[in-house]
């Protein structure tokens, strides 16, 4: 028999420019929750931006810091966690946050990520010649990792309450399934 899931935060995942960071915030709000951000996280923690450890140590520093901070979150209650879109590249850190948190893939189409970060310039992975190109590829290659979340949420064209409303109502009725 496999024991009960524990659920006791709420974790967002998904592509770059999907919502994450303001959705989240807006969730722990209706919640009561408290709201991390794990990129605000990281720069805590490294005292730089995320833009700069990428430059001065690499992808893979960075990947290595993110994985710290998301493992640290296991043992905390009444989060509402907001990832980075980096959560779709590796398994084991999907699988991390479903053992204390009810996990939500906000879903984005391709052109309305490009939309949302076109004017934008701190996320490293999009600094390339062809963003629209990029995005299509990395959300492809992510997606098997992100369909494993427990929820799926469209955010195309929603407004943000609605969205807000469907998460805490997952969250509500996930908690009763769940053990105590
Ligand atoms: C990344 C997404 C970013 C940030 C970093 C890498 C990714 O977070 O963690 O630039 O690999 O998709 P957001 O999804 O919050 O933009």
């Amino acid at each position: 028999m496999t024991a009960p899931r524990q659920i006791r935060n709420v974790a967002l995942i998904g592509f770059m420019g999907c919502g994450k960071s303001t959705v989240g915030q807006a969730l722990a709000r209706r919640l009561k929750f408290e709201f991390v951000d794990t990129d605000r996280l990281i720069e805590e923690q490294a005292g730089c931006s995320i833009a700069e450890i990428f430059a001065r140590d690499g992808e893979p520093a960075f990947r290595a810091r993110e994985r710290q901070v998301i493992e640290a979150l296991a043992g905390r209650a009444r989060l509402v966690i907001a990832t980075g879109g980096g959560v779709g590249a590796c398994p084991e850190l999907l699988e991390s946050l479903k053992a204390h948190a009810l996990v939500v893939w906000l879903w984005a189409s391709p052109d309305t990520i490009w939309e949302r970060v076109r004017h934008q310039t701190h996320r490293p992975l999009l600094q390339v010649p062809d963003p629209p190109a990029r995005i299509r590829e990395l959300l492809a290659a992510r997606e098997p990792v992100y369909r494993r979340a427990d929820v799926l949420v469209n955010v195309e064209g929603r407004a943000q309450r609605q969205i807000v409303s469907q998460i805490a109502a997952e969250f509500r009725r996930a908690r009763r399934r769940a053990g105590p």
